[in-house]
């Protein structure tokens, strides 16, 4: 009780007059280190951001990608949360975007085509007879420039790539930045925006494959999902939107109350038929533009919690059903089918080619915002 007093007095007076530099220690802080050389000799560098409450992340700045998120679980034990590659080597070939920036358009554009101002481009068909994350050459295969920017919060990690006109058949120099932050509240919070010099369309999204139990530990099935949406976008059985919004009501799509992932993935329900499981997108409740929570998953065996807000329209349901055990990942267990799940918030698939869909169209002048938090906690 004595000493408590002059305690107090003592921190008040400090924290007035060093109150810029606790702030900034409290913060997140960022270590940077070079990580290897892509095949054309650039320097790659891998970021490990840390802040006292949050999950330790590390990005690289090639693709963007989320290369690690550590996360205690009840009991205080990290485990890394997300699927991925133990070098430089495994990214650089990457073929199931493991937690890569997807650009310039996320999820499929139907047979690879699409108009805008009376003209039709033509993009790669690299998936069946569609288009898919960006195309072969898409954002996820990019060195992107990285600055590391200190505020008041700490330091927070910025990449910026400059998609040049034409590149993958999209129209228009598009300039696109991510920023990786880490957030007082436990959240890894992705900051997106784009600006362009002529018409043309932009759907950034993240693609992690989160497993709650630590990666390489097995399927998903497990986890309990809840995703705050009414409605999905049903496909064709090349994975296109067919334009309806159809209620989950009464449908192994129902997450409004938490379910298992397993619970009911191989129902002998059509849609999940076309995907081999779940790969949906569906439509988050609330306004688009604000920041609000679109999924909660619980993993009971470790306690680990997964919040995904996001300002996004859509998220994309994936529950890894073209994993097949060839990718052997960061800890040298093989990731088997269904062995991570990815939440990828996004503008809904095809949009270019469905007018009802809120639009991805950017114009000149104009800018591109999306946000995304993933906070985690325990129960
Ligand atoms: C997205 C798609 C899936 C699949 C993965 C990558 O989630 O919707 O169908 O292509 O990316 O393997």
């Amino acid at each position: 009780m004595l000493r408590r007093r002059p305690f107090a007095v003592f921190t008040l007076a400090a924290l007035t007059t060093v109150g810029v530099a606790m702030t900034a220690e409290a913060g997140t802080r960022i270590e940077r280190k070079a990580w290897g050389t892509t095949p054309e000799g650039q320097t790659v560098e891998l970021f490990t951001l840390s802040r006292e409450g949050a999950p330790t992340v590390a990005v690289t700045n090639h693709g963007a990608y989320l290369v690690s998120i550590l996360a205690p679980d009840r009991d205080g034990q990290a485990a890394d949360v997300i699927l991925g590659y133990s070098d430089l080597a495994g990214y650089l070939a990457d073929g199931g975007y493991l937690g890569a920036v997807v650009g310039r358009y996320a999820n499929r554009i139907a047979g690879g085509t699409f108009s805008l101002g009376g003209q039709t481009y033509t993009l790669a068909r690299n998936n069946g007879p569609n288009h898919l994350h960006g195309g072969p050459g898409g954002f996820h295969r990019k060195l992107w420039t990285p600055r590391v920017v200190t505020g008041p919060e700490g330091d927070t990690l910025e990449l910026t790539y400059l998609s040049v006109d034409g590149e993958e058949g999209y129209p228009g120099a598009l300039t696109a930045t991510v920023v990786y932050s880490l957030t007082a509240e436990g959240g890894l919070r992705l900051d997106y925006s784009a600006t362009t010099d002529a018409s043309t369309v932009v759907n950034l999204t993240n693609h992690a494959y989160f497993n709650l139990a630590g990666e390489g530990s097995g399927d998903i099935l497990g986890h309990e999902m809840q995703i705050e949406s009414n409605a999905f976008t049903p496909v064709d059985e090349t994975l296109i939107p067919t334009g309806e919004l159809r209620p989950v009501e009464g449908s192994p799509l129902d997450f409004r109350k938490p379910v298992a992932l397993g619970a009911r993935i191989d129902d002998p329900y059509p849609q999940l038929q076309a995907g081999g499981g779940y790969d949906h997108n569906f439509v988050v409740r609330g306004a688009p533009g604000e920041l609000r929570l679109a999924a909660r998953v619980y993993e009971p065996g470790s306690g680990r919690v997964l919040e995904v807000l996001t300002t996004e329209p859509g998220v994309q349901l994936y529950s890894g059903n073209f994993l097949d055990g060839s990718i052997v990942g960061k800890s040298g267990r093989p990731y088997e089918k269904r062995g991570g799940f990815c939440l990828e918030t996004q503008h809904f698939p095809d949009s270019p080619n469905q007018p009802e869909f809120p639009p991805v169209v950017l114009e000149p002048g104009d800018r591109y915002e999306q946000t995304t938090v993933f906070r985690f906690s325990v129960r």
